[in-house]
Parts: C-alpha cells; sequence; structure tokens
C-alpha cells in the first residue's frame, strides 16, 4: 500500500515538472494597442490608471503578469482568464467593434462595476479591490463616454 502511494506522489510529481515546460503564450502586445480605445472614451489620467490596474490585465492585448503565472498551473489558469475575458471585452480590439457593440460593451461594464462582479473576485484576493471613489470615477466616465456612442447611434437610424 505504502509503494502504491508513493508511486502515485511521484506520478504526480513528474507530471508537475513536465507542466512547467508547457507555457502558455503571453498576453504582451504592448500598451499601445490600447490607445485607440482611450482616445474615444476620454478616461482622465486618473480613470485610464485605474483602468490599467484593474482591468488591462484580462480586458486588452498587455497584461502585467505576477510572478507566479511562470508557474505552471498559475500559468494556465492566468492564460485561460485573459482569453476568456478578452473574447466578451477587449480594449485592444475596441477598433473592431461596431458602434452599437462598444455603447453595449460600456453599458455592460457600468453593470458589472455597479454589481461589484469586476474586477473577479479571485483578482481582487491578489490586487485588492476597487476603492469606492474609484468606482464611481469609472461609472462616470463610462456614462459619459456613451453618450457620443449614442448620439451616433441616433443620428444614424434618423
Ligand atoms: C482576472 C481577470 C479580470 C479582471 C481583472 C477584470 N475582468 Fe472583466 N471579465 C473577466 C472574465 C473572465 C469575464 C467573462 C465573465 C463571464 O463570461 O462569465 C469578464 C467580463 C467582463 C465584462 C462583460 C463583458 C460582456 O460583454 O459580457 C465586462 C464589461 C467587464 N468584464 C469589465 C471589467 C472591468 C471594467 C474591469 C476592471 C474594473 C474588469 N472587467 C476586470 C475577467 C476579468
Amino acid at each position: 500500500m505504502k509503494k502504491i502511494i508513493k508511486f502515485i506522489l511521484l506520478l504526480g510529481l513528474l507530471a508537475l515538472v513536465v507542466m512547467q515546460f508547457i507555457r502558455p503564450e503571453k498576453n504582451n502586445a504592448g500598451y499601445e494597442t490600447v490607445m485607440a480605445f482611450e482616445n474615444e472614451t476620454k478616461p482622465s489620467v486618473h480613470v485610464a490608471s485605474i483602468l490599467k490596474e484593474n482591468c488591462y490585465d484580462c480586458h486588452s492585448d498587455q497584461t502585467q503578469y505576477p510572478w507566479y503565472a511562470e508557474i505552471a498551473p498559475f500559468s494556465y489558469w492566468l492564460a485561460d482568464h485573459i482569453k476568456h475575458a478578452g473574447g466578451k471585452f477587449n480594449v485592444s480590439k475596441w477598433e473592431s467593434y461596431s458602434i452599437k457593440k462598444k455603447d453595449h460593451k460600456l453599458e455592460e461594464l457600468i453593470e458589472e462595476v455597479k454589481k461589484g462582479n469586476m474586477p473577479l473576485d479571485s483578482y481582487t484576493w491578489i490586487h485588492g479591490d476597487l476603492a469606492e471613489d474609484d468606482k464611481v470615477l469609472l461609472l462616470q466616465w463610462a456614462t459619459v463616454a456613451r453618450l457620443q456612442y449614442k448620439g451616433q447611434l441616433n443620428m444614424s437610424s434618423n
């Protein structure tokens, strides 16, 4: 019995070692990729830094990786979050979104931040949650940014 347990532990250890060689590709296309989004939605310097510190790690093509991102299985787990989040809302892909989609994503953003769903809990455990003041600033900025898209949508429907 003891031998079997040892064998299983050894196998687990071996799997962990082998996993270290399988590295998910890094999401590091650079902060230039968020410029189009910021030029259009015009966050203040402060709001831009809130976005960068709390959202861009998952919702842009530029992630600031923590040290444990080098270690499997955390590396897989982070890559999975980033892929999933970016598929839904990626500021680096902003230019490819239609006006309607941009407006809708900002609407979702307001909802998610209001409900406290974003940033994800697993992220705030490590990075800390959004401060209440920062939440308010984010909501104000997103509400104003939506106005221009709503205006454009109204114009095109007339
Ligand atoms: C740790 C990664 C992570 C961080 C940090 C994060 N998000 Fe997310 N976000 C996700 C994931 C994953 C989803 C998809 C959730 C789902 O589909 O259930 C998501 C979904 C969203 C959506 C919904 C998009 C849609 O169309 O359904 C919005 C909006 C959003 N996040 C905004 C934000 C904002 C704003 C911040 C910063 C305040 C933020 N997120 C921080 C991972 C993250």
